[in-house]
């Protein structure tokens, strides 16, 4: 299984100058939630934005063209492509974070979609997609109210692949 996570805005927007384009304590600890106990998959860009941090409890994979990549990180695993993204997650649930070009190459492939829409429109330079409502089906939702640590209201959104049309 491959299930996507990631949080965007209004507009699709999800990066702005290689970082997040808000800071949204609740969806951090949405996302924790998530990927507890799981395999993290994640782009080179994305990698690096966090400060190349390897989160707690979490194992990171980390994709690249770059053959020698990661080899100062002892508890990081580094693939190449998507077939090497594939191959993993037929071992394992694996969970995608990012970031555009990640989520963009593996898309044909993802089954499950956990996306938080900020209900605020922001500064971006790395935006996705609309789910295709097509080939995807929201299964389960909770808004969010902003609050005083959190200043933009948002979306959970858990979405799953329709089983008859895969063809992306
Ligand atoms: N809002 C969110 O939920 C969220 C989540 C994650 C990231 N972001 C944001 O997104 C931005 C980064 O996204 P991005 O699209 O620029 O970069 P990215 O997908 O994180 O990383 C791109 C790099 O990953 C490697 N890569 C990606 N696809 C590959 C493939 N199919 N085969 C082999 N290598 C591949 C390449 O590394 P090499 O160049 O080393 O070969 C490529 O340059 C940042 O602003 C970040 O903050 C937002």
């Amino acid at each position: 299984m491959i299930t996507f996570i990631y949080a965007q805005d209004m507009n699709g927007g999800i990066g702005y100058q290689n970082n997040l384009p808000w800071y949204l304590p609740n969806d951090l600890k949405h996302f924790k939630r998530e990927t507890m106990g799981h395999t993290i998959v994640m782009g080179r860009k994305t990698f690096e934005s966090m400060g190349q941090r390897l989160l707690p409890g979490r194992r990171s994979v980390v994709v690249t063209r770059q053959l020698n990549y990661g080899e100062a990180f002892e508890d990081l695993t580094v693939l190449h492509d998507v077939q090497d993204v594939l191959q993993l997650a037929q071992q394992e649930d694996i969970f995608i974070i990012g970031g555009a070009e990640l989520f963009k190459a593996v898309w044909p492939y993802v089954d499950r979609i956990i996306r938080t829409v900020i209900l605020e429109d922001f500064p971006a330079d790395i935006y996705l997609p609309e789910i295709d409502e097509v080939k995807f089906t929201i299964i389960e939702k909770k808004y969010i109210d902003k609050d005083k640590d959190n200043a933009y209201s948002h979306e959970y959104q858990w979405w799953i692949r329709n089983e008859e049309v895969r063809d992306d």
